[in-house]
């Protein structure tokens, strides 16, 4: 059976890709950024996962304001991004699992989240940045990716946005489907975006560190406490990019066991955004009895 490792949320800022591909990892007012990846790959390098789960919010590379759902799954053998107008190194391709994508495609839709179905999808800086810093290496050398993926969409762009109370209830039923497929795969849960942030009108440059730590608070131990806010409270809140939570919030329902903080590293700013980088631990029941 696939068991859920754990998840790692972090922010998905397209400067990240220009000070990667420029090595600036240990320029003063990179480093306090990058160091939060350390105990990221640490982690990694014993827990293995096989697959990452990505809840992402695309920026108009795949869908556009025409044609926009509020949640799509990918379900192809591999995804491609291309040149998105930020200055950032195109990513090579990566591997998808096409099998796992239609076992959570068809969980999904029996627990009626009636998801568009992507079998050719076009991902963006909010899942090329986050994958080239959890695993440095593969994103621009031959070096292969240590992991499929399967992207999950969730609209933060168009209104009206998914409430965080849904995209929780999407993370668990996508959780549960992991628990029930039955190859044995290690899976991560990945959350990318946020935390506070808005990058047009006359609010542009907010950030509330406050409400930043407080998500950050309760999405580990009382994520239903976050559900109270509606979408304009967030956005009020958090600016109107700081609705990419939803991601986090996606990400923390498919933990299906005991979650616990394992780190977290919170720097303000990176480019216009509050930069957060968490990994948790998922502990299920039978192993909490056998340690
Ligand atoms: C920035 C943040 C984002 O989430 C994004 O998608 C693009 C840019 C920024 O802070 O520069
Ligand atoms: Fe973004």
């Amino acid at each position: 059976m696939a068991v859920i490792v754990g998840g790692i949320a972090t922010t998905h800022v397209p400067a990240i890709g220009k000070a990667i591909a420029e090595k600036k990892h240990n320029d003063p007012y990179w480093k306090p950024f990058f160091k939060g990846f350390d105990y990221v790959h640490y982690w990694l390098a014993r827990t293995k996962p096989d697959v990452a789960v990505v809840f992402y919010n695309d920026h108009g590379l795949n869908f556009f304001l025409d044609k926009l759902p509020t949640f799509a799954v990918g379900a192809a053998m591999e995804y491609r991004s291309e040149d998105e107008g930020w200055g950032i190194p195109v990513s090579r391709p990566i591997p998808g699992d096409p099998a796992l994508s239609w076992h959570l495609i068809n969980t999904l839709v029996a627990d009626e989240f009636d998801v568009t179905m992507c079998q050719d999808m076009l991902i963006d800086h909010a899942v090329t940045i986050p994958m080239a810093l959890i695993w440095p290496g593969p994103t621009s050398s031959a070096k292969s990716w240590p992991v499929k993926i399967v992207p999950i969409e969730i609209n933060t762009v168009q209104h009206p946005l998914p409430t965080l109370a849904r995209c929780l209830k999407l993370g668990r039923s996508i959780g549960r489907a992991i628990e029930t497929y039955e190859q044995n795969l290690r899976v991560v849960m990945v959350g990318t975006g946020g935390l506070s942030h808005q990058l047009d009108g006359t609010r542009a440059g907010f950030i509330n560190k406050e409400f930043d730590k407080l998500c950050l608070e309760k999405i580990v131990t009382e994520p239903e406490a976050l559900t109270r806010y509606s979408i304009h409270d967030w956005v009020e809140q958090s600016g109107s990019q700081g609705v990419e939570f939803l991601n986090w919030m996606a990400m923390r329902g498919a933990l299906t066991g005991r979650v616990s903080e394992l780190n977290r590293n919170y720097h303000i700013p990176i480019s216009n955004t509050a930069a957060a980088t968490v990994v948790y631990d998922n502990q299920k029941e039978s192993e909490r009895k056998a340690a």
